[in-house]
């Protein structure tokens, strides 16, 4: 049976909490076959120095997956707690995961208000659109006064406010200029909603028995200055923005043919 995703602005499938839960429910294991998910070494070979991470490391990876980087940071000698939106995906997570890994679902929109999570953790990840940026306009709700609220900013002040001072986030966000500049030359078939800086696309998925699926994907877009500004607010430090390709994490300054930005912010 195929999954009927007609979840646009503000609608959601049935019983879930993020229009992306049906999507991972799909992937299942599959999920780890996309090239973007292949780097992992890299990547973390990168945290350790970006972050400065130390000896017994408390970690937390925010919208952790199937948790690829929670293991390799647990087989480092890290403890890790992984959270995310998906049930399957933490299902996937918890198998087999190293000693020093531990996950839950939870939805990094509540981590500000979890308080067992705040103030805690040495450093804390955010990868590959993990919660941050899987996040449409409709997906904040609204304040008090009706107002509509920002998602991505709501789940950057948990992430914030997970760090112990001292404590460093490392965070990838997609890139605005990139994308348009991909949109432009016919490379990527999405549209660019420029008012709120979000991509919209259709795409196939596969399960891990091959059943494909016609899905809609949402992803919000970022420039340096952007996460500059998001990090001010937060009262983070920035340490480095750098341009990074999944699986090429390195220093590289910022260009518009990094598909990603790579933000290391610190807690005074
Ligand atoms: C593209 S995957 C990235 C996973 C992992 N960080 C990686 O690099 O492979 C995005 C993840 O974010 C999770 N996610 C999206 N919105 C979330 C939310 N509000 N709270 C927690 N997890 C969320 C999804 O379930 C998914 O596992």
């Amino acid at each position: 049976m195929g999954l009927n995703l007609g979840c646009g602005e503000g609608l959601r499938p049935m019983g879930s909490d993020h229009w992306f839960e049906p999507i991972a429910d799909h992937l299942g294991t599959a999920y780890l076959r996309y090239s973007f998910t292949k780097g992992t070494l890299n990547e973390c070979d990168h945290l350790e120095q970006v972050l400065a991470l130390e000896p017994g490391a408390v970690i937390l990876d925010v919208g952790c997956g199937p948790g690829r980087h929670a293991h390799e940071l647990a087989r480092r000698g890290y403890t890790v707690h992984g959270i995310d939106i998906s049930t399957r995906f933490i299902e996937l997570a918890e198998r087999d995961a190293p000693e020093g890994a531990t996950f839950e679902r939870m939805d990094a929109r509540e981590l500000a208000a979890t308080a067992r999570l705040q103030n805690r953790f040495d450093a804390v990840i955010c990868l590959c659109q993990g919660a941050f940026g899987l996040m449409t306009a409709a997906d904040g709700g609204v304040d008090d006064e009706g107002r509509p609220v920002d998602a991505n900013t709501t789940v950057f002040a948990g992430m914030a406010g997970a760090l112990r001072c001292g404590g460093r986030l490392a965070l990838s966000a997609f890139s605005s200029h990139f994308v348009v500049q991909a949109i432009a030359l016919g490379d990527y078939a999405a549209e660019f909603d420029v008012a709120n800086g979000v991509t919209h696309e259709r795409t196939e998925i596969r399960s891990p028995t091959g059943e494909v699926d016609e899905v809609d994907l949402w992803t919000a877009c970022y420039t340096p200055r952007e996460l500059r500004l998001l990090a001010a607010l937060h009262r983070l430090t920035v340490e480095s923005i750098s341009g990074v390709d999944p699986g090429d994490y390195t220093d590289a300054n910022p260009g518009v043919d990094h598909p990603e930005f790579l933000l290391v912010a610190r807690r005074m």
